[in-house]
């Protein structure tokens, strides 16, 4: 069973085929990056315009790569579109989507839409490249945490199945990959944030600045971190300084950078600890786009260890978003007969 995944929910357009849920064929990834550092984020109309240029070849490309299209004038061999059509920029998610709706339609074979963020809990069975590993028995990967920490989002859920996720805990300003994104632009690093902060980071002392780790009522499994990005701007720029203002002088990008990312990962630890708690479990899953950073793989590698905890993550290569996984998780929705009709729309807001 062959799947051709699109994504294209935020800043990167995302092609790939996969094969039985797990075998990748190909996995094609355009980023936007250029495009947007300049404005310190994502702006949504060039987002659009982006995807609209580069789709259609890249989805050529995909396939080619895949060696799943050798006569051009028939249509290729698989068995369904998946694509993401939630949650997102709604004009990206419609590039995307328009584009899955059309082959649907011409090639006469299944469309299926994914949910983003069920997708990134799904890339953390997958495998980037060979060996490629087929998925675990359902009794032996659930019921489990999993915690979605990317630039939209940072959300735990308890998840039951692949694409059964009750969400138990959500941050209530901004997401984690988005305190990673503004803390770099307040350091003057470059966009996006996380890997340059992560890369400061290593060279900082860990210990050098206690910023506050947010912690909410005793007992909640919410998030925020609008705080310690004010503290960060503060520390660095001066008392009620504003963004754009000069570093103060003597300031340590690198100190900076460490004590934040490690009060970061504090609290990301802590509610993912008292989630496990709270539910009685021993899983954890990980995904998106912060669960690349090296600082946190460690952490939990280290408290999985410590704790007896099974807890996985992506591969490098599949934590920001990628076309992959949207192929992935549509392969097990194609499985349980979860196909849509053509009118499916496209949503901001994540399933319920
Ligand atoms: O999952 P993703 O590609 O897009 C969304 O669905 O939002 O995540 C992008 C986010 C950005 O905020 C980026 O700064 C962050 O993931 N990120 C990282 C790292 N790599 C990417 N954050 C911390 N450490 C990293 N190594
Ligand atoms: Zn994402």
């Amino acid at each position: 069973m062959r799947v051709l995944g699109i994504e294209t929910t935020c800043d990167e357009t995302g092609v790939a085929i996969v094969e039985d849920g797990y075998r990748l064929l190909s996995n094609c990834v355009l980023s936007q990056v250029p495009l947007h550092e300049r404005f310190g984020g994502v702006v949504p109309e060039i987002a659009s315009r982006a995807h609209v240029e580069v789709i259609t070849r890249l989805i050529e490309r995909a396939l080619n790569d895949a060696g799943c299209w050798e006569n051009p004038d028939a249509a290729p061999d698989i068995d369904a579109i998946a694509v993401a059509h939630r949650p997102g920029l709604i004009g990206a998610l419609l590039v995307g989507l328009s584009a899955a709706k059309s082959l649907s339609l011409a090639w006469g074979i299944p469309l299926i839409g994914v949910d983003h963020i069920q997708a990134h809990i799904y890339a953390a069975w997958m495998k980037s490249q060979e060996p490629f590993v087929p998925l675990p028995e359902i009794e032996n990967a659930f019921p489990a945490i999993a915690l979605v920490v990317s630039g939209g989002h940072t959300s735990l859920y308890r998840s039951d199945h692949w694409t059964s996720h009750r969400l138990i805990g959500t941050t209530q300003d901004d997401a984690v990959g988005e305190a990673f994104d503004k803390a770099a632009a307040i350091l003057e690093l470059e966009y996006p944030g996380g890997p340059a902060i992560s890369r400061e980071a290593e060279k900082g002392n860990r210990k050098a600045i206690r910023f506050p780790r947010t912690l909410l009522e005793p007992g909640s499994l919410d998030f925020s971190f609008s705080g310690i990005k004010t503290s960060v701007l503060y520390h660095v720029k001066g008392q009620d300084c504003r963004r754009d203002a000069p570093l103060r002088e003597g300031i340590s990008v690198p100190d900076v950078a460490a004590s934040f990312e490690t009060a970061v990962v504090d609290v990301l630890i802590e509610k993912l600890r008292r989630a496990l708690g709270r539910e009685n479990l021993n899983r954890a899953i990980l995904g998106g786009g912060v669960a690349a950073n090296r600082y946190l793989r460690s952490r939990l590698t280290e408290l999985a260890e410590k704790e007896g905890l099974d807890i996985r993550f992506p591969d490098l290569a599949l934590c920001t978003d990628n076309g992959a996984m949207i192929a992935g998780l549509g392969s097990m929705l194609l499985a349980a007969g979860e196909v849509q009709e053509l009118s499916l729309d496209a949503s901001s807001m994540a399933s319920d």
